[in-house]
């Protein structure tokens, strides 16, 4: 695990964009995985205004989401696949219908689920999976207590999850309970993870996710067993990493070759 700790959140979406530009540049038919939620938005835009600027094009990609929520209606503003349409699937060139969703509205869930984990097979893998925490060391929609060996399927959130989202609704009883998401086991055969921070209010998730024992109940310890992971930080998210010096001296005295 590589964990970068960079001076701001803005920094941090620049070296995010940087990954994704060069593996657009080696494979412009790369398959991304796309995560919602704030962590990623600075991202989202730094992508934005390089494919704006002509510096990266994501004509050749094809993106899978995380996670979905379940009773939605169509069109709602909040439906991840709404979201990530707004914020950068409808705001740069990729193709229509290159973006995968989970459809939390279809009649049989787990046929649903089976059919999202063979379209990122037949896909051939996700290269780059993007993703954020949860305060509660949640990725994707993996509450604590999900199994390290899970696939995509229905989960219910904590209420703490649904406390956190409730800045995304109108009111706080909008928030769905029941959301589907690419299990734990789908989200690490991704070939590279890329898990975004920022802020104090996530370094105690952080610190669990990174230095903690793997378990079940920081779902992002799961990242440990990866041989491919990047954590990109700002120093307030950071904060309570015990060898935050070391991965900052590491990362500084990086040799150019070795890449991301
Ligand atoms: C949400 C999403 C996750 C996201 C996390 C953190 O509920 N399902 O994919 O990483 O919670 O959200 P935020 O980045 O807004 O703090």
């Amino acid at each position: 695990m590589e964990v970068v700790v960079l001076d701001s959140a803005a920094a941090g979406a620049r070296f995010v964009a940087d990954c994704v530009g060069r593996l657009l540049q080696r494979d412009p038919h790369a398959v991304l995985g796309l995560a919602t939620g704030s962590s990623p938005l600075l991202v989202y835009a730094e992508l934005i205004a390089r494919c704006r600027r002509g510096e990266i094009s994501f004509a050749g990609a094809t993106a899978f989401l995380l996670d979905e929520y379940l009773g939605l209606p169509m069109g709602h503003p909040q439906l991840y696949a709404t979201v990530i349409e707004t914020e950068l699937s409808g705001e740069v060139d990729l193709r229509a219908g290159a973006v995968h969703g989970l459809d939390g509205g279809a009649a049989d869930i787990e046929a649903e689920c089976r059919r999202f984990e063979a379209a990122i097979a037949s896909a051939g893998g996700i290269a780059l999976q993007l993703l954020g925490i949860g305060r509660d060391g949640h990725i994707g929609f993996n509450e604590p207590g999900s199994s390290l060996g899970s696939r995509t399927r229905l989960k219910t959130l904590t209420a703490r999850t649904r406390e956190d989202n409730a800045r995304f609704f109108a009111a706080a009883d909008e928030v769905p309970r029941h959301v589907l998401t690419q299990g734990l086991a789908t989200i690490t055969e991704a070939r590279h993870l890329v898990l975004v921070a920022a802020g104090e209010h996530k370094a105690d998730a952080v610190a669990a996710a990174v230095e903690g024992p793997v378990s079940a109940f920081c779902p992002a310890s799961v990242l440990q067993l990866h041989p491919h992971v990047t954590v990109v930080l700002d120093e307030a998210s950071a904060a309570n990493l015990r060898l935050r010096d070391h991965f900052k001296e590491t990362f500084a005295a990086k040799p150019a070759w070795q890449g991301v």
